[in-house]
């Protein structure tokens, strides 16, 4: 089974091909960083409109990359090399409603065209298979009960996974996504966009990673905020950036040493709460592995932590390759190949889901 998936939820235009949920035959990413630099974020209507302009040339250039024998030449490459590809699977939430459209149309008309079945894919879900794409991972049907923890710039969420295909919300932040909270603080901090490589970076160099004591973010138990999650499994990173805020205007650093010195104490206050709830969260069940995926997993001193609670519990830790932790479409179509997603003509019928959670199947 070869799938072709297509991903355009934020930032990033991605198409790939997949086979059998795991080997990735080719994936294409084309990046429109550098086009939301200049405002320090992702600006909704240039994300669209590149993904409209890109789309078609990137979704190409993955089917001619997954076959080896393909010709260079776009006009040489006809229906024969597209009947190659067995079903399209597409991200259709969440995400940005005006970028989620682009790759859920191109998907719709690509599969009437070629008459193949389409395959709607939720992009969280999509970012815990990354890790089964390393050829060294264990199996995603055999690997048994999974935590799973999605952490990117717009979600962190500690997700219960019993099988491949089923995932329950137990914990969540309650406010900014941890990569969010990156991005908010490099750009106080004047470090620039994204900020979470940034910070990264520049946290490496700082002397001491305790200058500043930021804010925990332990939500209160009882709070209606917490939707009936235990507080101890959720997080708000919102009073982080507040805190990072009145530490700059009351101390401003003096020197990048000092700079330094602030970025990886808040880089540890991220880093040790996404640590905390994990180990609390690797204790609730006998886990048999933990999966962590999304833009954030990049984060060298998270991957650290990580290791030392899922060490201490002595299950696996189960980390993408860095080409699969931030955006991509080998993840949509590698679940997709996992007999995941929404099919049939509910498929068809499928409309963007911008607030779509792990676990939600279909909503509009
Ligand atoms: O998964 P992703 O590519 O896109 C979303 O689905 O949001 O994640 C992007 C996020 C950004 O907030 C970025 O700052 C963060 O991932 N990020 C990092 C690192 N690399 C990317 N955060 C911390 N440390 C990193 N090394
Ligand atoms: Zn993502």
């Amino acid at each position: 089974m070869r799938i072709l998936g297509i991903e355009s939820s934020c930032d990033e235009t991605a198409a790939a091909v997949v086979e059998d949920g795991r080997r990735v035959l080719s994936s294409v990413v084309f990046t429109q960083i550098a086009m939301h630099q200049p405002y320090g974020g992702v600006v909704p209507e240039i994300a669209s409109r590149s993904h409209v302009e890109k789309i078609g040339g990137v979704i190409r250039e993955a089917v001619r990359q997954a076959f080896t024998d393909a010709p260079d030449d776009p006009a040489r490459f006809d229906d024969a090399w597209w009947d190659r590809i067995d079903a399209v699977a597409v991200t259709y939430g969440p995400g940005l409603a005006s970028s989620l459209i682009v790759g859920l149309a191109a998907a719709k008309g690509l599969a009437l065209r070629l008459g193949k079945p389409l395959i709607g894919i939720n992009h969280i879900e999509a970012h815990l298979h990354a890790v089964f794409l390393s050829p060294d991972a264990p199996d995603p049907r055999s690997v048994g009960h999974c935590l799973g923890l999605a952490v990117s710039g717009g979600h962190s969420s500690w997700i219960d996974m019993p099988e491949v295909g089923r995932y329950r919300i137990i914990g969540q932040t309650l406010d900014d996504a941890a990569g969010e909270a990156f991005d908010k603080a490099a750009k106080l901090l004047g470090l620039g966009y994204p900020g979470g490589p940034v910070i990264d970076r520049v946290a490496k160099q700082a002397a001491r990673r305790d200058a500043v004591a930021f804010p925990q973010g332990r939500p209160k138990p009882g709070s209606p905020a917490l939707g009936g999650l235990r507080a101890d499994l959720c997080v708000s990173f919102s009073g982080l950036k507040t805190a990072l805020m009145y530490h700059l205007r009351n101390h401003p650093p003096q020197s990048d040493a000092e700079r330094a010195e602030i970025a990886a104490a808040y880089q540890e206050a991220i880093v040790g709460a996404l640590a905390d709830r994990t180990a609390r969260a690797l204790r609730l069940n006998r886990y048999q592995a933990m999966a962590v995926g999304g833009g954030v997993s990049l984060n060298g001193r998270l991957r650290e932590r990580l290791r030392e609670v899922t060490d201490a519990a002595g299950v696996p830790l189960l980390l993408a390759l860095p080409k699969y932790c931030g955006d991509n479409a080998a993840m949509i179509a590698g679940l997709a190949g996992m007999g995941v997603g929404v099919t049939g003509p509910a498929a068809m019928a499928l409309d963007v889901a911008p607030s779509l959670e792990a676990g939600d199947s279909v909503c509009g």
